[in-house]
């Protein structure tokens, strides 16, 4: 019998997604460019509901395949899917289609699309987001490209779906790029969360000297109130952890240097081209970038003065609130940068069905998810989701806490880049009047480019003299 569909890559996320599908009951093609990672997937497939069979040949894979296929190809992104779309393309028929899941730059996927325009092949990006659990159990898909190809691929993609009360979290969010763009942003505002919740664990660190089981216990109290998420969850687990090699605290025995591998980088990038600024997302992707400057800030410790005084530590509610406001914050420039780019390629993203994939399955998955897709379904001023009322009366109550926070973490020498962009972003967006008109006349003095006057209309410039 044909398969419903083939899944090319048995790495963690492909062996996953393959494992999901036919658990769900579909039979599923599998093929791995090294032949030898087949039989040991096939093993651990044994006794699922759907049949998985493994073709070395990519020709029998392929054919081995119900047509109208749909092919998902779990490789790395960049030049090894250029290759593979070149190898596959003419050994497949009108109306196939290729799947990228891969974490791919949005550029490439809306540069595929268009290559294969008119051979009669749909590309579709998707973005996955939960990680290998997620991939196997219940992931969070952005799906990308042709109608077609989605009405092939909905059927499957919904079985194997997180759900939020019973609310399969996979969309088809847009044509060509648009999947991998959600995904991007969804990214870039994980690299915020993660960056905001490093800060107040820094903070309880550093100013406060607690001991990692103690802040883990904090995240441990937040898990189930507005600040519930997987990734505060998961930062109770990580700091009450031991390691075994040494009984200290893991989180002890880890270098202060992380790594990433773009999606966050590419977030503000697209931003800027834009002519937005997702500053928190900005300040999260800056600060791992010093992260990985270890021996730079081992030698400036020595050298640069912090001058700083010793204000009294934050409270435990301020910190709450602080990560509550930031979290709000940096979700709203993500969106902002979402909405700036369907306008910009004509997606038409519909920002409360993100919102809502977004509930369950990923890794930003939060309690405040549910509430955002509330505040784009109602009135939206401006579609600026700080000015929906439940998130502006959210801020209200939170913002005093943020301001507390980056107040004497800024006074105690403690860096709180993402938190502090953020409250900055909040400080600037609710002003009427703003600095600029200092930037206008700089800009006209110097250079003389004009500017709007307040009290009539045109292009003015200033009497210098
Ligand atoms: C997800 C994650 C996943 C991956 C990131 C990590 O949604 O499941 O975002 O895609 O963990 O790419 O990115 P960095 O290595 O850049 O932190």
């Amino acid at each position: 019998m044909a398969a419903d569909i083939g899944v090319y890559g048995l790495g963690t996320m492909g062996s996953a997604l393959a494992l999901n599908l036919a658990e769900k009951g579909f039979e599923v093609a599998v093929s791995n460019r090294e032949a030898d990672w087949i039989g040991p997937f096939l093993n651990e497939a044994e006794g699922l509901t759907g049949a998985v069979r493994g073709y070395e040949d990519l020709m029998d894979f392929i054919n081995a395949i119900k047509a109208p296929r749909t092919i998902l190809f779990m490789i790395p992104s960049g030049a090894p899917m250029d290759a593979m779309i070149k190898e596959v393309t003419p050994l497949l028929s009108d109306g196939d289609t290729i799947i990228d899941g891969g974490n791919a730059d949005f550029n490439d996927t809306r540069a595929r699309t268009k290559r294969l325009e008119g051979t009669g092949v749909h590309f579709v990006g998707m973005g996955v987001s939960g990680g290998a659990e997620g991939a196997r159990h219940g992931p969070s898909m952005m799906v990308g490209g042709s109608d077609h190809a989605w009405a092939q691929f909905r059927p499957m993609a919904e079985a194997i779906a997180a759900r939020f009360e019973g609310d399969p979290c996979v969309a088809h969010v847009g044509p060509d790029g648009a999947g991998h763009f959600v995904k991007t942003v969804h990214n870039g505002i994980e690299y915020a969360d993660m960056q905001m919740i490093a800060e107040v664990y820094g903070i309880q660190r550093d100013m406060a000297g607690m001991a990692p089981a103690d802040i883990g216990a904090m995240f441990g109290r937040w898990a189930d109130g507005p600040l519930a998420s997987y990734l505060v969850e998961i930062s109770h687990s990580v700091l009450q952890a031991v390691d075994a090699e040494t009984g200290k605290p893991v989180i002890d025995v880890i270098l202060d240097s992380a790594g990433q591998k773009g999606t966050g980088r590419w977030t503000v990038i697209e931003a800027l081209k834009l002519g937005q600024s997702a500053s928190a997302i900005e300040a999260a992707v800056g600060a791992r970038g010093w992260s990985s400057q270890k021996e730079v800030r081992v030698a400036a410790q020595d050298v640069l003065e912090s001058g700083a005084s010793a204000p009294a530590t934050p409270s435990e509610d301020d910190l709450a609130s602080a990560m509550l406001a930031g979290r709000i914050l940096a979700h709203a420039q993500g969106f902002a940068v979402l909405s700036t780019a369907s306008e910009a390629f004509e997606w038409s993203l519909g920002m409360a069905r993100i919102a809502e994939i977004w509930r369950a399955g990923c890794i930003i998955r939060s309690a405040l998810l549910d509430e955002f897709a509330d505040a784009f379904r109602g009135e939206l001023p401006f579609g600026q989701m700080i000015l929906a009322s439940a998130m502006a009366a959210r801020l209200e109550s939170t913002v005093p806490g943020l301001r507390r926070v980056v107040a004497s973490a800024t006074l105690a020498g403690q860096p709180v880049p993402a938190l502090s962009a953020a409250l900055s972003w909040h400080d600037s967006m609710s002003r009427a009047r703003g600095t600029a008109d200092m930037i206008q006349g700089l800009r006209d003095y110097f250079g003389n480019h004009g500017f709007k006057r307040v009290d009539r209309d045109g292009d003015h410039h200033g009497s210098w003299g």
